[in-house]
């Protein structure tokens, strides 16, 4: 590598007309400094990646381990209908898995996280909920800073996102609220291909008043039945590498680098007892050799809720006993890094209904699904340009009255927030291990523990930066969780039970059809259980960073991803992710003014 000039690079390089570059071998970087190095060019990074050099005078590196999104193997990341298709197990994922879940029958659990440019932004099944103003609201509580109200966020969650017409190009009037969205690069839209259950999950909203509708979830106020917002426009996938990263690939003053994997924060100095950590340390492969990069002002770490805190603790910032049992010295001993990771368990609950209109037919008949493929890459419409898990998403509570309050205190944020979620599925939707029916339709609730109390971690296997960590989810370690699934569980039977259902529900799929009682609910759910992908917490707001998201009692590192929420939002957490994304880089921005 060349050796570095400090400030003068950029001039020289300015003068030369460099444009900044997508690099897929560190032998290729021209310089090893920077004003900041971010780790992951994933849902956060790519964002601080725009953000940052929108200033011509900053330079910015972006270390990221997995591929670019783009190429001719990119299909299942590109057309929205195929996102159960881009993980795990293949090139665009980490391809995890959990240690074994003690209330999950002690099975593993498969936990895909995305290794791509856009991160599990371009891997995820395209869900956009923000979560409650609560959510927020809880968050600046802990954190000591009115900036992560939800209303001073306002302002970043209007300059994220634009939402535009659904591939359909339907009327949408009435199926969201303008006001809550601005004109930003992330592009949204409100389903776009029609589901056979659309007017039966709206009917039930019209005649049951615990399921009310609400017509825009993402306004702070999420109770109640929505259509869902899915991040897709022109009927393709839409990722923080589309929205942000590609656009700022333009600018001279970025250069990303792909297929290399941060290895450790290398401490380059010490300001009285407090050390600093300004270089990174990264590398192709496990023998690869390794490589470093500096930044003069600071290390951004947006490696999500398992690298960052893995990267952590590879660089001596973590528990000092479990890091000296493996033989790592530790520089800072902080015993929350990796701890208190927090996740939504889901359920597929599946009835068989009376339809040969479901998506259930595209699996089962080829030419179906030929014809579809062909239609999506026609004109990008048709069933395969919408979200392939639901049209609809309700949040809901269990009511003040419930006995379940008797005992536990509320886990949510607030009285505007929800306990469990409930979404649409006009197909047959499951979890692994379940075997897919071959023939007939059917619909699917998937209920969703939105705000557990449940936590579990995410640490050190090995020293080995190559070698998985070790993660824990902790699903259900908690019994209130279990008290709220049930709930849920019996909140969906009410739903189907309304009259708009009566002609359609034949009845419930066999292994759903027994879950009445709450020892069923709970043998079900031991069974069935999944992740909805939403780790959070692992490198917390109060515990492992202060509240402006620097690393606490270290200097030069800060951590801009899903992995600062103290809990998680109750919400799919990627518009969570944009939105601290936006403020974080306006944070920084500042703190160098
Ligand atoms: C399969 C799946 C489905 C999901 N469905 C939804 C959904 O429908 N709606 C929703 O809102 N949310 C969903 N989520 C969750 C949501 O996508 C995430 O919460 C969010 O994208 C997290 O953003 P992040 O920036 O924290 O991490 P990520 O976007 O995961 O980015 C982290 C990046 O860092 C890179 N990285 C990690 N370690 C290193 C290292 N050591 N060196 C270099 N690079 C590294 C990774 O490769 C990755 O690119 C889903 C997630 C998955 C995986
Ligand atoms: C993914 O992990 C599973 C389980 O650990 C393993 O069997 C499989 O080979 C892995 N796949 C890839 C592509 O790495
Ligand atoms: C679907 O069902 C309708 C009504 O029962 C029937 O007329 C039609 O032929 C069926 N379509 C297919 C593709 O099976
Ligand atoms: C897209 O192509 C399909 C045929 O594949 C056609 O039926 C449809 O009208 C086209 N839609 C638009 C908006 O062009
Ligand atoms: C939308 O997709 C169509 C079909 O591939 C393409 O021709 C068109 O340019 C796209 N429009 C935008 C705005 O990306
Ligand atoms: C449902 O319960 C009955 C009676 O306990 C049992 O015979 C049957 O196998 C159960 N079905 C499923 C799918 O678990």
């Amino acid at each position: 590598m060349f050796p570095t000039f400090g400030l003068f690079s950029l001039a020289l390089l300015a003068a030369k007309g460099a444009i900044g570059a997508l690099l897929t071998d560190p032998t290729q970087l021209t310089t090893t400094t920077y004003d900041y190095v971010i780790v992951g060019a994933g849902t956060a990074g790519s964002v601080l990646a725009a953000r940052l050099t929108e200033d011509a005078l900053v330079r910015v590196l972006v270390v990221e381990a997995g591929r670019s999104n783009e190429g001719s193997d990119n299909a299942n990341i590109r057309i929205p209908f195929n996102a159960p298709l881009a993980s795990p197990g293949t090139s665009f994922d980490w391809n995890f898995t959990t240690v074994n879940q003690p209330s999950l029958n002690n099975e593993p659990e498969p936990y895909p996280r995305g290794k791509v440019l856009g991160g599990s932004s371009s891997t995820n099944y395209l869900v956009y909920t923000r979560g409650s103003a609560d959510d927020y609201d809880r968050l600046a509580a802990i954190a000591g800073d009115d900036g992560w109200t939800w209303e001073n966020l306002h302002p970043y969650i209007l300059k994220h996102n634009s939402i535009v017409a659904p591939a359909d190009g339907h009327d949408t009037t009435g199926e969201f609220d303008p006001a809550w969205h601005g004109n930003g690069p992330l592009l949204t839209s409100v389903a776009g291909y029609p589901a056979v259950i659309d007017p039966l999950v709206i009917g039930t909203t019209q005649e049951a008043a615990e399921f009310p509708y609400n017509v825009d979830g993402n306004s702070g106020n999420p109770l109640g039945i929505s259509w869902v917002q899915s991040t897709i426009a022109n009927g393709t996938r839409q990722s923080s590498a589309i929205a942000y990263l590609w656009p700022a690939l333009n600018r001279p003053n970025l250069d990303v680098l792909i297929h290399t994997q941060a290895t450790r924060l290398i401490q380059t100095g010490r300001t009285g007892a407090t050390p600093i950590f300004r270089s990174v340390e990264f590398a192709t492969g496990p023998s690869a050799p390794r490589f470093r990069a500096t930044a003069r002002r600071e290390v951004i770490l947006s490696a999500g809720s398992v690298g960052t805190p893995q990267l952590l603790q590879l660089s001596g910032i973590g528990n000092r006993e479990t890091l000296s049992a493996l033989g790592i010295n530790t520089i800072l001993n902080n015993a929350d890094v990796g701890e208190h990771l927090q996740d939504h368990p889901f359920i597929p609950l599946q009835w068989e209904v009376n339809s040969n209109e479901t998506f259930d037919q595209l699996f089962y008949d080829a030419d179906l699904s030929a014809a579809a493929l062909n239609q999506w890459n026609t004109n990008h419409t048709g069933p395969l340009s919408t979200n392939p898990v639901m049209n609809h998403i309700g949040f809901l509570r269990i009511p003040d009255d419930n006995a379940i309050w008797q005992e536990n205190e509320d886990p949510s944020a607030g009285p505007n927030s929800p306990h469990y979620e409930i979404a649409f599925g006009n197909c047959f939707v499951t979890t692994s291990a379940q075997t897919v029916p071959s023939s007939g339709g059917f619909m699917t609730i998937t209920p969703i523990v939105v705000s557990p109390s449940s936590r579990g971690y995410v640490r050190l296997s090995t020293s080995n930066p190559f070698d998985a960590p070790l993660i824990d989810p902790g699903f259900f370690s908690n019994d209130l969780d279990m008290a709220i699934m049930i709930e849920a569980v019996k909140a969906s039977q009410r739903y189907v039970a309304t009259s708009s259902w009566s002609n359609f529900i034949i009845g419930p799929y066999i292994d759903s059809a027994n879950t009445t009682t709450p020892e069923d609910i709970i043998e079900y759910t031991r069974q069935r259980t999944a992740t909805t992908r939403h780790p959070t917490g692992t490198a917390q707001v109060g515990k492992v960073v202060n509240g402006d998201l620097t690393v606490k009692d270290i200097s030069g590192v800060r951590i801009v991803d899903a992995s600062i929420f103290p809990h998680v939002p109750s919400a799919h957490t990627q518009a969570p992710t944009y939105i601290i994304a936006e403020r974080a880089a306006d944070l920084i921005k500042a703190a160098y003014h």
